[in-house]
């Protein structure tokens, strides 16, 4: 089956459950990037303009199934009213006769906000207790899945719900850019193609390394990772974060690259904490510990990409967190940017290095999804979306 999809969907009188991805950063009270609730916001916005009544859901960081009220959803609430416009009623609970009584009196065109789901151990284990996702949808007449950030999760919300719209099911607008974009890149990207990879999370992005062998023309790896790849070719890297568990793996992607003549390009030079640049093809001192890439790799690297026509963005090239050592990830960024390409950024800490730098606008997409955009790339699709088209 397609994914069905909104299109002409009119929504009168119908009360929807949206499960968005509202896992954004807060501070003191406060939303400090509110990048996922605007990207919401067309499927939010088409569901009250065809006068339907919104209730969502959605989780926000890992409070592990119980109530606590760090993770509460309510400064999503007073953000989302700021930024729709409209008042956002705010449900302290997820379950229970007091949440049944408010969605029974939502009227069209009004807006209620479920609290965190992860405040009930069955939204990440639906089989703990099933009845968590039945009175989730009874709370709705109809259910559309917006929250690609999470559709990785096989949750109560994104997954065991769905049974209960056999009919009145879709994905929400987000979801479709994101799926559509990223189908693109998986089944039939335009070439040249090259990936980008960076972070430090060497042994989470090990399939995505694979799956991207297969399809990208060049890899390009940056950031920590870099160096467990160095490790594999028995390199000294001083200091550096090594993944030792993954060093076996780096070696056999390394092997691979070669069997198919896929060029993987490592840093040449790399900048240290306390060394200066260090030239990749000469010694470490054993307490030199890599923190960026270094200006040669910056600049063959931006060569290497010219008449690129795709190129797939995830992870930093350094700690970009703390200047100077921001300078590999924002130029990384700039060439990307400035290439006549389909540029993606595969969300999660370079999106959030895109926006610093200023330039996220400059790219084609920025994912809303960390792993989910990973999972995507590797799989070719996610279970929530697998679940919508059942
Ligand atoms: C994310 O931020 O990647 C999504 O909201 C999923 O969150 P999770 O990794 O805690 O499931």
């Amino acid at each position: 089956m397609e994914l069905p999809v909104i299109d002409s969907i009119n929504f009168a009188g119908e009360k929807v459950l949206v499960r968005v991805d509202f896992n954004v950063p807060i501070e003191n009270g406060s939303v400090t990037d509110a990048t996922r609730i605007k990207e919401a916001l067309p499927t939010l916005q088409k569901v009250l303009a065809t006068n339907g009544s919104l209730i969502l859901l959605s989780h926000l960081g890992r409070p592990q199934g119980k109530r606590d009220i760090k993770y509460s959803l309510a400064p999503v609430a007073k953000e989302l009213a700021s930024i729709l416009q409209t008042p956002v009623k705010m449900a302290s609970d997820v379950i229970g006769s007091e949440v049944k009584a408010m969605a029974l009196a939502l009227k069209p065109k009004e807006v209620l906000l479920l609290e965190n789901l992860r405040f009930y151990e069955a939204e990440e284990n639906p089989e703990k207790d099933p009845s968590f996702a039945k009175q989730l949808a009874e709370l709705g007449t109809f259910y559309i899945n917006d929250a690609f950030g999470a559709a990785h999760r096989a949750h109560a919300s994104t997954a065991d719900i769905v049974q209960y719209f056999p009919k009145k099911r879709c994905a929400g607008l987000l979801m479709e850019k994101e799926v559509t974009i990223l189908t693109k890149i998986f089944q039939n990207p335009d070439r040249p193609f090259y990936a980008l990879i960076g972070g430090a999370k060497v042994g989470s992005k090990m399939g995505v390394l694979y799956a991207l062998l297969e399809k990208a023309d060049a890899l390009f790896i940056g950031g920590a990772m870099a160096f467990t790849f160095f490790k594999a070719q028995e390199k000294n890297v001083g200091a550096s974060l090594v993944d030792y568990e993954h060093i076996h793996t780096a070696k056999k992607i390394l092997d691979k690259a070669l069997e198919k003549k896929n060029p993987i390009y490592l840093p040449i030079d790399i900048v240290t904490e306390n060394h200066g640049t260090i030239e990749t093809n000469k010694d470490f001192p054993i307490d030199a510990k890599g923190v960026d890439i270094g200006e040669k790799t910056i600049e063959k690297w931006q060569n290497l990409m010219q008449g690129a026509k795709t190129v797939f963005w995830n992870g930093p090239m350094g700690i970009f967190e703390v200047s100077p050592f921001e300078k590999g990830t924002f130029a990384m960024a700039k060439a990307i940017s400035s290439l006549s390409a389909t540029t993606v950024i595969g969300g999660g800490d370079s999106a959030y290095a895109a926006e610093k730098s200023g330039l996220s606008k400059k790219f084609t997409h920025v994912s809303t999804g960390g792993g989910a955009a990973l999972e995507f790339i590797e799989f070719g699709s996610l279970t929530a979306i697998d679940f919508l088209k059942k």
